[in-house]
């Protein structure tokens, strides 16, 4: 069973999105197991104090560096082989081949979500990956998190329903995004489906289907 764990100031947020749909059905079936991580939880003093202002100046606040890394220590002492994961613009891209790749390992992830204007620089010393889900500033690493999760937990083999849902939406090259369906009526208004798909031809459609489907690089 796959072991995902997230470093938030905002565990609330993910309640909606992990016990929803497909990720919710993906812990049902023993696939993955969530730990959120309350990173207020390690905060300092009696105020539980997890931010400060930039050395040098600047506008914001900074995640500091000990909240941070005792929430790491956590983290791992729940799942010692876990990657850490930090999310920010700075971190290389996310894209479906590392989600395939995250999907396939057998390692347990952590994902930190940076907040306010970043975090202390020196929590990088114990982060294994920094992922981008895009050029693009959010206001925090939560919903890269859930994006990146939901990428990585589809993917593990029984999660998705459709006894042929994988090869739907890539011809197994992982080339390929989805091709347009379409379900009844046939006609809705006006609006005509494709006569190749209505013709039982499953060479032709299986052209068309080719030929109208987006293509990713890798
Ligand atoms: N945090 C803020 N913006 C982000 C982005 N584009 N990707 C990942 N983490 C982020």
């Amino acid at each position: 069973m796959k072991k995902i764990q997230v470093i938030t100031l905002f565990p609330e947020m993910f309640d909606g999105v992990l016990n929803a749909s497909m990720l919710w059905k993906a812990q049902e079936q023993k696939a993955v197991e969530f730990r959120m991580v309350n990173l207020r939880d390690f905060g300092l003093g009696p105020r539980k104090r997890v931010d400060d202002t930039p050395y040098g100046g600047g506008d914001g606040m900074l995640l500091m560096p000990e909240p941070l890394f005792a929430a790491v220590k956590d983290a791992k002492t729940y799942d010692p082989t876990a990657k850490v994961v930090i999310m920010t613009p700075r971190g290389q891209r996310w894209k479906q081949s590392l989600a395939q790749e995250w999907s396939d390992s057998e390692t347990g992830y952590i994902f930190i979500c940076g907040r306010y204007e970043g975090y202390d620089e020196r929590i990088l010393t114990v982060v294994d990956e920094q992922v981008s889900v895009g050029d693009y500033v959010l206001t925090g690493g939560e919903l890269p998190a859930m994006t990146i999760i939901d990428s990585i937990v589809r993917l593990i083999p029984g999660v998705l329903g459709g006894e042929n849902s994988a090869a739907i939406e890539s011809f197994s090259d992982g080339e390929t995004l989805e091709f347009p369906q379409y379900t009844k009526p046939a006609d809705f208004k006006g609006m005509k489906v494709p006569e190749v798909l209505l013709s039982g031809n499953h060479a032709q459609i299986a052209k068309w289907r080719e030929n109208n489907s987006a293509k990713v690089e890798k």
